[in-house]
């Protein structure tokens, strides 16, 4: 009887190794533990069994049938985890959610662009605050209390008797630098600025500003025009033409306004014999103002104006922004609509 038992469970094991699949699983355990199983029809015999030996015997069984019916579960569990796998199966190889990247705002990426520009021309970054005081925004530009062009640059005013208020220009940087740097430098201003006009289509209460500055000893109006263009070039495309406007600005003499030649139209007529919409017609478009710095300005920040010269100029960065990507409208900048900002 010992020696069968330890037949059958050879067998039983070895049939149970060498079978894969639930299917081919589930008929060996019928085969071996089912109500007419091998090992079932064993414990029928345990009559035929001599007394004495009956306890050992069915101790005996007792392990084949669990030794038996363990290896089958074990098999069985991994035979089910195997199909269970095989559905799910995870294809790899398609193409994945992409995560929605922020990005820079289009004042922020003109603002970059122009200061890089700038920059690979000798010009350093500089800044100053946006609460300035009666004294830089208008005095130290030769813009007295009771001149006319004061009216230009008129501001928000956050306490009247203290004369603070958010700068209307980025020009009162000038003279902050000036008074506590001696020449030759050329600078840079980026920055927001403010002034109490209605909004519309072309008009913001709060835009951007880049402010430009170069003095040294024998600094030129031809200076300022050959940087202008170097600016105009590489900003709008190297066919772009410039122009020079005589102007007025209190702290430049002489001032001018300065055109580039219309990015849509070029200043030729439209094939179509419409008018352009981008200049109207007049082949021009206004981006900047600038001149040669007032000695006046020198004179008010300790600068000997017979020692030394320079230019300034300043631009709107929504008007840059406004031409490069023919947007229509200034206060789509600052209302936040994501179909808009994503575009760029
Ligand atoms: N500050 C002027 C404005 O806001 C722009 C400007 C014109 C700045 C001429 C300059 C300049 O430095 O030389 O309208």
């Amino acid at each position: 009887m010992k020696d069968q038992l330890k037949a059958i469970g050879e067998e039983a094991l070895k049939e149970i190794a060498s079978s894969a699949g639930e299917g081919a699983l589930e008929a060996l355990k019928i085969k071996y533990l089912g109500r007419k199983g091998i090992i079932t029809e064993i414990f029928k015999k345990m009559g035929e069994v001599p007394p004495d030996e009956k306890a050992e015997t069915g101790r005996l069984i007792n392990v084949l049938k669990e030794s038996v019916a363990k290896a089958l579960d074990a098999k069985l569990a991994a035979a089910s985890d195997l199909e269970e796998g095989a559905k799910e199966k995870i294809d790899i190889t398609l193409p994945g959610i992409p995560a929605r990247l922020g990005r820079l705002h289009p004042i922020t990426r003109t603002i970059n662009e122009i200061c890089a520009l700038f920059i690979s021309l000798g010009f350093r970054v500089v800044e100053g605050p946006e609460i300035e005081t009666e004294h830089y925004n208008f005095e130290t530009l030769n813009i007295p209390l009771e001149h006319p062009s004061r009216d230009a640059f008129d501001t928000f005013y956050l306490s009247w008797e203290k004369g603070y208020l958010l700068r209307s220009h980025t020009s009162p940087v000038q003279a902050r630098f000036m008074e506590k740097n001696s020449p030759p430098f050329s600078i840079i201003v980026p920055g927001k600025v403010f002034r109490p006009d209605a909004t519309d289509a072309s008009h913001s209460f709060m835009f951007h500003q880049v402010e430009g500055l170069a003095v040294g000893d024998k600094v030129r109006f031809s200076d300022l025009k050959g940087t202008l263009e170097i600016f105009a070039k590489q900003m709008f495309g190297k066919d772009t033409r410039m122009r020079f406007r005589p102007s007025f600005f209190p702290f430049t003499e002489p001032s001018a306004e300065v055109d580039i030649s219309c990015i849509v139209c070029g200043g030729k007529p439209l094939a179509s014999g419409k008018r352009c919409s981008m200049c109207g017609g007049k082949g021009w478009l206004e981006i900047l103002g600038a001149g040669m710095v007032n000695p006046k300005v020198f004179e008010k920040v300790g600068y000997d104006p017979d020692k030394v010269t320079g230019f300034a100029f300043g631009m709107g960065v929504e008007r840059i922004a406004i031409l490069k990507y023919g947007i229509t409208d200034i206060r789509m900048f600052f209302e936040n609509d994501i179909r808009f900002l994503r575009q760029f």
